[in-house]
């Protein structure tokens, strides 16, 4: 299970004998799910290049406090509120002086000075400097800031010395990491969800749709992204931002919704089919935009969409657990039972959509979730109180199955 997923790490990298390590450790962090970002100090680019950690980061590496361009791109400030956590490995005596002393006269100092997430520095050093009463001060000066200090291992030292002063072991690090940050009920989980409506081609200019918004699909979105969860969000087009951390499909039709939920929801653990695919789609959509005839009406003959809920609910490898929505204007437990039967699903949340003040376009929803076992209502409340319920409900029927299959 990846114990970093969705988490920014911004890795300062200080100018120690260790620096080297850094690399390793970005590899260990992004094996797990982490985003990481580095800042080096002056001295680590002495020991390591800005190159390699740019290669391995897959992000330019942020090197000056004083330079315009970069401040303009991701300045100090945005680089500390951009971090969940900032983690700075290996720290030197010095760095850790400056530091404990409030000094912003490098980017690194500057950035921690500016942050309010959580900190962690992992020292390292030779022993002698370890041991050093100034040293000790300042170690203990920031865990009073409330900074995660992972303290130095004991052993041979590249200076040929032995004792207390080596960087913890890289795995030791990613796992003290991982361990400060709460682990969601669908940490390390991936979850694909299809939001907003369709749009079914007349001809170039004119489509078949509905009044979905996509806020009940994205609301689910940033729940499952607050549980830990990788997310995929494939969008019909809508008018409101993405999550952020969600990895956006943005689709137009059914079919292409179709095509786009079969490369990701097979094998994926979650699915959540909240779009408002159009049913059906005309025969055939115009090359040329069609030309009003005088007096004549215009008759459409249209023809099913596939199924995508069914279809993925209907998979006998890889399959997710699957999750419909059934937005209904009467017979809302009937039709939505009977929906779960017909398409396999796990669970299936029930709106009604007849009632303007919840459902489609408004910001509230009033829902009953169904499975095989029974019935919750949910209250009616914003499409993000219920998202965040819905999400809970999803992750303990997984605990529950894995438990069985266990
Ligand atoms: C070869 C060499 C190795 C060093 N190794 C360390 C080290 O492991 N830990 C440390 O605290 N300082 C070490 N230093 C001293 C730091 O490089 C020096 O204090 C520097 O100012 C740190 O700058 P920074 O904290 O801004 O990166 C070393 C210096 C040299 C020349």
């Amino acid at each position: 299970m990846n114990r970093l997923t969705n988490k920014r790490i911004l890795l300062g990298v200080t100018g120690g004998i260790a620096a080297y390590k850094s690399a390793d450790l970005t590899r260990r962090l992004q094996d797990e799910g982490a985003d990481v970002r580095v800042v080096m100090t002056h001295s680590a680019q002495e020991f390591i290049t800005p190159l390699t950690m740019q290669a391995l980061s897959g992000h330019p590496v942020h090197l000056d406090l004083l330079d315009t361009e970069t401040e303009s791109v991701m300045g100090h400030i945005e680089l500390a509120r951009w971090a969940d956590i900032i983690l700075v490995a290996p720290a030197t005596a010095d760095f850790i002086a400056r530091y404990a002393s409030g000094h912003g006269d490098d980017l690194l100092t500057a950035v921690c000075l500016a942050a309010e997430c959580t900190m962690a520095v992992a020292p390292a050093m030779n022993q002698a400097m370890w041991a050093k009463a100034a040293t000790q001060a300042n170690v203990d000066a920031l865990r009073n800031m409330g900074v995660h200090t992972f303290d130095p291992d004991e052993g041979l030292q590249a200076c040929g010395e032995t004792g207390a002063g080596r960087l913890m072991d890289v795995p030791d690090i990613v796992t003290r990491v991982s361990d400060l940050f709460d682990q969601g009920t669908l940490a390390g989980r991936h979850v694909v969800i299809t939001a907003g409506p369709t749009r079914e081609a007349i001809d170039p200019v004119r489509f078949i749709s509905n009044h979905s918004s996509g806020k009940q699909g994205y609301a689910l979105a940033e729940a499952a992204l607050e549980a830990g969860a990788r997310v995929t969000l494939v969008s019909g087009p809508t008018h409101i931002p993405a999550p952020e951390r969600a990895t956006l499909v943005p689709v137009e039709s059914a079919q292409d919704m179709l095509d786009a939920v079969m490369q990701c929801a097979p094998g994926a653990d979650i699915f959540i089919g909240v779009a408002a695919v159009a049913d059906y789609r005309p025969e055939s959509s115009a090359d040329q935009k069609l030309k009003k005839q005088a007096s004549e009406g215009l008759a459409l003959s249209l023809v099913q969409n596939p199924d995508i809920l069914k279809t993925v609910a209907g998979l006998t490898e890889n399959r997710p657990f699957s999750v419909g929505f059934a937005a209904e204007t009467e017979n809302l437990v009937d039709y939505a039972t009977k929906k779960l039967e017909t398409k396999n699903l796990d669970m299936i949340i029930a709106n009604n959509v007849a009632d303007t003040s919840i459902g489609f376009n408004s910001d509230d929803n009033e829902t009953i979730i169904i499975t095989r076992d029974g019935q919750e209502p949910l209250s009616k409340s914003s499409k993000e109180v219920v998202s965040r319920k819905i999400i809970a409900t999803i992750a303990e029927r997984m605990m529950q199955g894995s438990e069985q299959v266990a």
